[in-house]
């Protein structure tokens, strides 16, 4: 079997003509969406990110901000910049690029960002939201995108093995509680570093979600015939000419899955256009 491709920056354009409409009816009835994005040091893979989404509300019509804070700003710098933020009614989405700097308490910057205008789906509140069910607010981005990635392919996941490979915060426990809220009804493993017979695990999987950042982790023979593959995987690694962008799976998984996300072009793509989403969603609340 040769996979088909899900085609994630495809989807993506997709979404975005849909929200490029919301955000002229939204311009011409008060203003255009406001993202504010803050970036702590001069990490170069969080510079490329930010530039990314900068680009993508460019194209979408979304007002965007940028506040860089030197690397040896301080916990209380960033605090005090949030409060302002989230005072402001002008704001109506505010992300953190991710990582911060060592001294900076991560996920007590996540806390302080009022969870209506946390883009990134963070804040414990819309975590927690999740469990509850309601899946209409602010969701992490990544998973979302798996999520639409998922419904595109047209299969239906009821009653279907799926294991999540990784269990962060961000991607793989939301991730999972999305597989297996009603309505999508998978049966859901989390897989993680400690975890024995992770190949067993994968050849028994419908559905194979890598989220670790290993490059190539999961071997070609251990995709079962006929899954779905998402790779959330982004890793750089060294090449011929210099180096190259490569997956948590074995590109030659193609031969076994049925339908496969490519590296580059497939999550990452996703990930902006569910940021892009959850910005527009957040000032239609506000304003209309
Ligand atoms: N760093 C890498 N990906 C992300 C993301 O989706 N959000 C934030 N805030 N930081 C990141």
């Amino acid at each position: 079997m040769v996979a088909r491709i899900i085609d994630g920056k495809r989807l993506g354009a997709e979404i975005e003509e849909e929200l490029k409409s919301r955000v002229s009816r939204m311009v011409s009835s008060s203003r255009a969406p406001h993202l504010v994005v803050v970036i702590v040091g001069d990490d170069p893979a969080s510079h490329v990110y930010v530039r990314n989404k900068e680009r993508a509300c460019k194209r979408i019509g979304i007002r965007s901000t940028r506040y860089d804070l030197p690397g040896d700003s301080v916990q209380d710098d960033l605090v005090s910049l949030i409060q302002e933020l989230n005072d402001d009614q002008d704001v109506d989405g505010i992300l953190v690029q991710s990582p911060l700097p060592s001294s900076f308490d991560e996920i007590g910057i996540t806390e302080m960002i009022r969870p209506d205008k946390d883009v990134d789906g963070f804040h414990p509140i819309n975590l927690g939201r999740i469990v509850t069910g309601k899946t209409d607010g602010m969701l992490p981005c990544t998973p979302s995108g798996i999520m639409r990635m998922l419904e595109s392919t047209g299969e239906s996941l009821a009653g279907k093995k799926a294991l999540v490979i990784g269990r962060s915060r961000i991607v793989g426990m939301p991730a999972a509680l999305l597989l297996a809220q009603r309505g999508i009804d998978a049966t859901v493993t989390i897989a993680h570093s400690r975890s024995k017979e992770l190949e067993l695990l994968c050849r028994d999987s419908d559905v194979l979600i890598a989220a670790v950042g290993r490059p190539g982790m999961v071997p070609r023979e251990w995709v079962k015939d006929g899954a779905i593959v998402i790779d959330v995987g982004i890793n750089r690694v060294k090449s011929e000419g210099g180096s190259k962008l490569i997956g948590d799976v074995d590109e030659g998984a193609s031969e076994y899955a049925k339908w496969i996300t490519p590296v580059p072009g497939g999550v990452g793509p996703m990930t902006i256009s569910m940021l892009m989403t959850n910005t527009v969603r957040a000032a239609e609340s506000r304003l209309c």
